[in-house]
């Protein structure tokens, strides 16, 4: 740390070592544990920096050892005394400052603590969270806590650090905003102003970031805070971190060579994984097709597998009427298994919970199948089979049959599955790929229309024919670490004709583009030079570097998976004259015993 200043403390406890051996020292901090033998009280005191042991003793502490007795965990304290050696006995080789202590020779407590709702010396993570989280004050006193916004710090420093000295402009860009279409609900902020008109928080900075670029700053990030209302899960808050980054003149391979530099810095000043050249790269389809996702966790096989040209003749009828009504038939071999019944019921029964119809589950054996579909089969088909999925004797075969996607997200999640069941990931090995070469548009079979598969900005690879917007592909990358989604991004439509084609394709008829994106068609008409760029979780980024289980755990003041702040109670409900200021009622519906 620094130089300690201030008249409480003339140094850190952590810092309390070697060279302060025989000084006279004044320590501040939190009781973090105190231990009483009689004639001598033992405090470890703790500070940002560590712990220090601080020792009141009848005879040099005098009054000082009254208030020795009185002092409870947690109390904040400012003394001062002799630093000396410990006796080789008694020396704490958990500590730092394990060797040394302070001999108090005047003490002074600044603040009397009530005893807390949980310990935080000796924290064993039995405490539920919604406890950490109502007393987060508190739970963030704990050293876990404590690095991980250490880390977080690092993190967010190295990145500024290395934008910065590529000449990318900081540039904040409004919270109180129009609706940015990134796919999830927006928050609202009612205008007292304008009664009946809402500001929206931003999902993301991206249209004033391309705005940025449209008006020439090149080079632009931002840590942006980011507003989604979406049901929040272990990697995702309502209320988020973005690195947000654009850039102009470029093509992917230019955005995608920067972000590499990037993540390479700050992988390593962060303790992350090396990044020695290039990252891998893997087209869309291909994720798909061998892991089912567009996050595929390259560290273990178990790779998916298609089946229907074995079985274009069949006649067991579940695989009969998915090939004819233009399904797929798609499998994975999990290895040499063994599996009791009852767990391979679960299979199915989750394969169920996941979207499919079923699962046909079978052990090779000899040149067929032990299984209760085996009958259904061919001799023929059989061999086929085994002989695509490479299995071999004693092998656990999956097959599920249905539409492309469904098939898809039921095994890529078996897999995942499968791979926690029989401990097949390293967790030392670390796997960072581009997801490259995605379609611009997908079939949403539900709304009977065409969606971005990134956002409605994104530039199509080649041409674009609005006729056929299931052919175009885009010229977006998503970076990939262990099957986690770091971070995506696009080169931008800088178009204006375009961008209404697009617009138009997506179901975004004219009078409905102009009323949203008006400012963006009419910026593309003055000049828009080719630009793109990327955004990354920053949140995640630390969850992974720091080995969290969720992102919470990375958030000074994070929110509760219902999106309740737990320590200040938000949301709340506001009192009538608010509500009147804004002109605001709530539906009847909507309130509670309705
Ligand atoms: P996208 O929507 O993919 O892209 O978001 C970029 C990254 O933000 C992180 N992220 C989240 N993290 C925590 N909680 C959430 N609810 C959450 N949602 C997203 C993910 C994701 O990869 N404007 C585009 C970027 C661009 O085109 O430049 C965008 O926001 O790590
Ligand atoms: P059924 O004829 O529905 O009893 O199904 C026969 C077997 O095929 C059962 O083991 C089912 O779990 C399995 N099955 C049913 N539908 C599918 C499907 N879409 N994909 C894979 N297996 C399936």
């Amino acid at each position: 740390m620094s130089e300690a200043i201030g008249p409480y403390r003339t140094a850190w406890c952590g810092e309390v070592l070697a060279d302060q051996v025989d000084n006279e020292v004044k320590v501040a901090g939190w009781v973090h544990r105190r231990r009483d033998h009689g004639g001598l009280i033992f405090i470890d005191l703790r500070d940002r920096s560590g712990i220090v042991q601080l020792v009141f003793n009848p005879d040099s502490s005098g009054e000082a050892f009254a208030l020795g007795h009185e002092l409870r965990p947690e109390d904040v304290l400012s003394v001062g005394g002799g630093v000396v050696r410990r006796a080789e006995d008694t020396v704490n080789p958990e500590l730092p400052t394990g060797e040394f202590e302070v001999q108090v020779t005047s003490a002074k407590r600044l603040a009397k603590a009530e005893t807390p709702p949980f310990q935080i010396e000796g924290f064993s993570g039995e405490v539920g969270e919604d406890t950490r989280l109502r007393y987060r004050y508190l739970d963030l006193r704990r050293e876990q806590m404590q690095k991980a916004l250490e880390l977080r710090h690092r993190v967010v420093a190295a990145m500024r650090e290395y934008l910065g000295g590529e000449g990318f402009l900081d540039i904040e860009t409004p919270v109180l905003t129009r609706s940015t279409p990134e796919g999830a609900r927006d928050f609202l902020v009612p205008s007292r102003q304008q009664p009946g008109s809402f500001y929206a928080l931003p999902q993301s900075p991206q249209l004033f970031k391309q705005l940025l670029m449209i008006s020439g700053y090149e080079r632009y990030f931002q840590i942006a805070r980011c507003f989604r209302d979406e049901a929040t899960r272990a990697d995702r808050q309502a209320e988020f971190t973005q690195l947000d980054i654009e850039m102009s003149f470029v093509g992917v391979d230019d955005v995608i060579a920067v972000n590499e530099r990037l993540l390479a810095h700050v992988f390593e000043r962060a303790g992350g994984p090396e990044i020695a050249g290039k990252m891998e790269r893997m087209g869309y389809d291909e994720a798909m097709g061998r892991f089912g996702t567009d996050r595929p966790d390259l560290r273990f096989g178990l790779e998916l597998v298609d089946l229907g040209d074995a079985l274009r003749e069949t006649e067991f009828k579940v695989f009969r009427s998915v090939l004819d009504g233009g399904g797929a038939i798609r499998g994975l071999n999990a290895g040499r298994r063994e599996m009791p019944r009852s767990e391979l019921d679960g299979l199915i029964s989750r394969a169920q919970e996941l979207g499919a119809k079923g699962l046909v589950w079978a052990f090779r054996e000899g040149d067929g199948w032990r299984s209760p579909t085996a009958k259904f089969l061919s001799e023929a088909e059989l061999a086929d089979l085994n002989q695509r999925l490479g299995a071999e004797e004693g092998d656990l075969l999956l097959l599920v049959a249905d539409k492309v996607p469904v098939a898809n997200a039921v095994l890529g999640q078996l897999r995942l599955d499968l791979a926690e069941r029989f401990d097949l990931i390293d967790e030392n090995e670390n796997r960072l790929v581009w997801i490259v070469d995605w379609p611009l548009m997908e079939w949403n079979e539900g709304e009977k229309r065409w969606d971005a598969l990134h956002h409605p900005f994104t530039a199509p690879a080649g041409d674009f024919d609005p006729s056929d917007p299931g052919a175009a592909r885009a010229q977006a990358y998503d970076v990939v670490w262990n099957g986690q989604e770091l971070g995506g991004g696009s080169i931008r439509i800088h178009d204006a004709e375009m961008q209404e084609a697009v617009f138009g394709a997506l179901g975004i008829d004219a009078e409905t583009a102009r009323d949203r994106f008006g400012f963006l068609l009419e910026a593309l008409r003055y000049g828009a030079p080719p630009h793109g760029g990327i955004a990354y979780g920053v949140d995640r980024i630390v969850q992974r570097l720091f080995g969290a289980e969720t992102i919470r755990d990375v958030i000074a003041f994070p929110k509760t998976a219902s999106g309740f702040d737990l320590l200040t109670g938000a949301p709340a409900p506001v009192d009538e004259l608010q509500m009147r200021e804004l002109g605001i009622g709530i539906h009847k519906s909507k309130l509670a015993g309705h």
